[in-house]
């Protein structure tokens, strides 16, 4: 037996006005400071208002967010007494509108309880998550990421409960985000989309969905990242990640993640920029064991017609590496400006963190302890995987 986890989702220009139709009262809409600034939150609320809501504001949220903020709003949630919650950002105000629902719901649990095994019972509100950049995906997962700050750690969870009850995908919405982070978190797509495909738990059911984010990030990333006005290209990124956020949120991850999420604890880099530097490395890795169904991905994509599966994985990475160089992606460790005593220094910590993370043991193939090292080795010089 197995689930399919999915919020209503309503995507496309005008997506935003869904929000007038709402039956609520009361609205918290948990975001960061620079939405709030920029205005974004207010355009929600305003939206909101015309849906006779009352709404309140938690801007607090900073990036990779820390359990000590999910905690301080959900106490502004047990204040304000919300029936929605909204998560409007990238991953981590979305991700800390999970924790904060959780919270709001059952004031005596700790973030760090929340696991897919706890039932939690919810029914004080409903959660709207509005992604404000195409990648994460977390408006359609169940999974959040939060940082405990005080161990320098952190700690991936979820629940089926916490998937969001509705998602607006509204291209107008990622129109003035920059460069860069079009790029860290479209490649984050990219790589959702890839491991979700060749993870241990793909099933029938998410198969498609993969294949197809990874078709639009390939045809749209780039132009994207070129020109944040084309809107052509920003609605396809975002339901780009939305897509691979279903495809993945009902299949799990692999190695990329995996070390990807070591990676940018240890070194405080964004999640997008940290996992996809070790994309094409896993491709690799995993490819050169026979294992991974690259080839479907390739030839789905349209790189090549060839049914032989290496050339298909092979074209794949090559194709990871050409799209990653075009959108200024640091393809070793060493490119992100980290020298080699430094990372020496922290590989212990880098193959440990890797090995306990929850993306770990869904990838196909699992290197051994040493094996990982070597793994990080080559990443810092940035040498294919030849092994
Ligand atoms: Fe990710």
């Amino acid at each position: 037996m197995w689930y399919f986890s999915s919020p209503f989702v309503v995507f496309g220009e005008e997506a935003l006005s869904h929000l007038e139709q709402l039956q609520g009262e009361r609205a918290l809409i948990v975001t960061d400071a620079t939405l709030a600034k920029l205005g974004i939150a207010a355009r929600i609320e305003a939206a909101l208002h015309k849906a006779g809501m009352a709404t309140r504001v938690f801007a607090e949220v900073e990036p990779e967010p820390s359990l000590q903020t999910t905690r301080r709003g959900a106490q502004v949630a047990a204040d304000f007494a919300p029936d929605w919650i909204v998560g409007l950002g990238g991953g981590s105000p979305m991700d800390a509108s999970k924790a904060i629902w959780a919270m709001y719901e059952h004031p005596d649990l700790d973030p760090t309880e929340i696991n897919p095994m706890v039932t939690l019972g919810l029914s004080k509100a409903k959660l709207i998550a509005i992604p404000t950049t195409s990648g994460t995906g977390s408006e359609a997962t169940w999974a959040l990421v939060l940082t405990d700050t005080a161990e320098k750690r952190k700690f991936s969870t979820g629940s089926r409960e916490l998937v969001p009850t509705l998602a607006i995908v509204d291209p107008t919405l990622t129109q003035a985000l920059p460069p860069r982070i079009t790029a860290d978190t479209g490649l984050d797509a990219l790589t959702h989309a890839i491991e979700g495909y060749v993870t241990t738990w793909h099933n029938d059911f998410t198969d498609g969905l993969c294949l197809k984010a990874s078709q639009l990030v390939f045809d749209y990333l780039a132009r994207a990242v070129a020109d944040g006005n084309d809107l052509e290209a920003r609605e396809h990124m975002g339901n780009a990640a939305t897509i691979a956020g279903l495809g993945f949120g009902n299949a799990n991850l692999g190695l990329a993640h995996a070390m990807g999420h070591s990676f940018g604890a240890l070194f405080k880099q964004p999640h997008g920029r940290a996992v996809a530097l070790y994309l094409p490395y896993t491709i690799d890795y995993t490819a050169n064991a026979g294992l991974g169904r690259y080839g479907d991905i390739a030839r789905f994509v349209g790189f090549t017609d060839s049914r032989d599966e290496a050339e298909g994985a092979r074209l794949l990475a090559a194709k990871v590496r050409e799209l990653e160089q075009a959108v200024s992606q640091p393809m070793s460790i060493a490119a992100f400006g980290i020298d080699r005593a430094d990372f020496r220094d922290h590989l212990p910590k880098l193959v440990e963190y890797a090995e306990q993370d929850t993306q770990f043991f869904t990838a196909p193939r699992i290197p051994e302890s040493e094996e990982l090292a070597q793994m990080f080795e080559y990443v810092y010089e940035g040498k294919p995987i030849d092994f």
